[in-house]
């Protein structure tokens, strides 16, 4: 006979029952000692004794022995066996990307995902707030960006983008709940609202409109001209007033450089840096905007496929995967550089669950099995610079997804299954039994509006 299963995801490094029980009324005689454990602050211990409870851990341990705690009253209704949990986290950084700009979605459901993600561990909200088809952040200096460059998604919602003062209530919510919130502010593709606002700050000048079909876009922020740098950098002063976060997201993806070809401004300064191609220009752009991030104090994350060559100067920034150029993010980590790994084949939610209509080519379809056997740390960074990796995102772009049910269709349960593989260390890891501790924690979601989960026949 196993071990009782305890219905927590993620599942703790280790648990051990200890004898009888502790009735409900005295589970809430909790003593906390504060104090770090294991030289990390989101490790915990929990004692779960006949006469109440002991917590041991820094501030952000206490948090999750409390969301542990919850998980054991939903399977443990009326006494919970005593017991003693050791808890660490494997991974430092446990995250989830939510697209706002394909669709938005209001302040209330982007608490309710962070809630609900928080439940699970995750400790990181990557924010994906402007792209072709919405700018979602309000920037006093360019009030354009709102006026025009926010007006699409769903008719009739009073305001498609967030103010300060909502993401300053979304950012307190967040760190409550220990979730830090990384905004990424897409440059220099995926620009097409901000180009739609402000004409000039594109190659042509022209007027376009904002985007409202799915694609990858020519429509790049000039990198020929001062004046399209001093915007990225005005832009990126008042997201660094609202977010408190270290690291500050540029984008940099599927820079498609049709429109940099054939720009003098562009060229020119192409020629006059000496730079072979458009490629090397988009290093050029990034190394600007990095070095400028860390001027202020701040470090930047790429989208890893925003450089593949060897020669960006800025000091501290971060690359986040999600196809894989090993050379380059070898070369990365080497250099001292963390690296996250958002892996297509795992870790993007937009994707189907399984290839129900024979698409086969779009992408590739995520069960839980493919999350729980999937290893974060790929072979190829070798045990050297296995350490570099700091750990996992799941993304969910939101071209298909219109509101949260069906936001929540796409990440539960694989967001919960993502957690898993970030959180617990490997020997505690148990992959049979995740669905019946899952489906135990789930119990929760009424609770936290939380609608529209995958069904069953789905997950595996
Ligand atoms: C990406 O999926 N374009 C980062
Ligand atoms: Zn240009």
């Amino acid at each position: 006979m196993g071990k009782e299963i305890l219905h927590v995801v993620p599942l703790p490094s280790s648990y051990e029952f200890t004898e009888g029980t502790c009735p409900e009324d005295l589970q809430e005689n909790i003593r906390e000692n504060i104090g770090m454990i294991h030289d990390d602050e989101e490790a915990y211990e929990l004692d779960i004794t006949k006469d109440g409870v002991t917590i041991t851990g820094a501030p952000a341990g206490i948090f999750y022995a409390h969301v542990t705690l919850q998980q054991l009253k939903l399977q443990y209704p009326d006494a919970i066996p005593c017991m003693h949990i050791e808890d660490r986290p494997r991974f430092k950084y446990r995250g989830f990307m939510l697209d706002c700009s394909r669709h938005f979605l209001p302040e209330s459901d982007v608490m309710t995902l962070i809630d609900a993600a928080s439940y699970y561990k995750i400790n990181k909200f990557h924010w994906h707030l402007t792209d072709d088809q919405g700018w979602r952040i309000e920037i006093e200096k360019y009030p354009r960006l709102t006026e025009i460059g926010a007006q699409t998604g769903e008719e009739g919602r009073r305001s498609r983008f967030y103010t300060k003062k909502q993401i300053r209530r979304i950012i307190g919510f967040a760190k409550e709940r220990n979730v830090e919130i990384i905004p990424e502010i897409e440059m220099p593709g995926h620009s097409t609202a901000a180009i739609a606002s402000y004409p000039e700050l594109g190659c042509t000048g022209e007027s376009i409109p904002v985007e409202t079909g799915t694609g990858v876009f020519a429509n790049l922020i000039c990198a020929g001209r001062d004046e399209c740098l001093a915007f990225c950098k005005d832009v990126l002063d008042e997201v660094m007033d609202i977010f408190p976060s270290e690291t500050i997201h540029i984008g940099g993806d599927e820079a498609r450089k049709d429109h940099w070809k054939n720009c003098p401004y562009c060229q020119a300064r192409r020629k006059a840096l000496d730079l072979p191609d458009e490629d090397a220009l988009q290093r050029w752009f990034t190394d600007q905007i990095l070095c400028y991030l860390n001027s202020r104090g701040r470090s930047g994350r790429v989208w890893s496929d925003a450089f593949t060559g060897n020669d960006l100067t800025a000091e501290r920034y971060s690359a986040q995967f999600w196809v894989s150029q090993v050379g380059n993010l070898k070369y990365q980590a080497a250099l001292g550089h963390e690296l996250v790994n958002s892996d297509t084949a795992a870790y993007y939610f937009d994707y189907p669950y399984r290839d129900e209509f024979g698409l086969g080519n779009y992408g590739h379809p995520i069960n839980v099995d493919t999350i729980l056997n999937y290893e974060p740390v790929p072979a190829w960074l070798t045990e050297k610079f296995a350490k570099q990796m700091i750990g996992t995102e799941c993304a969910l772009w939101t071209e298909h997804v219109p509101d949260l049910e069906t936001a929540v269709q796409r990440l539960f349960p694989r967001l919960p299954a993502m957690a898993e593989t970030a959180w617990t260390v490997k020997d505690a890891r148990d992959n049979a039994s995740f669905d019946e501790r899952y489906i135990g924690t789930a119990a929760e979601f009424e609770k936290r509006r939380l609608r529209g989960q995958a069904p069953q026949e789905l997950w595996h």
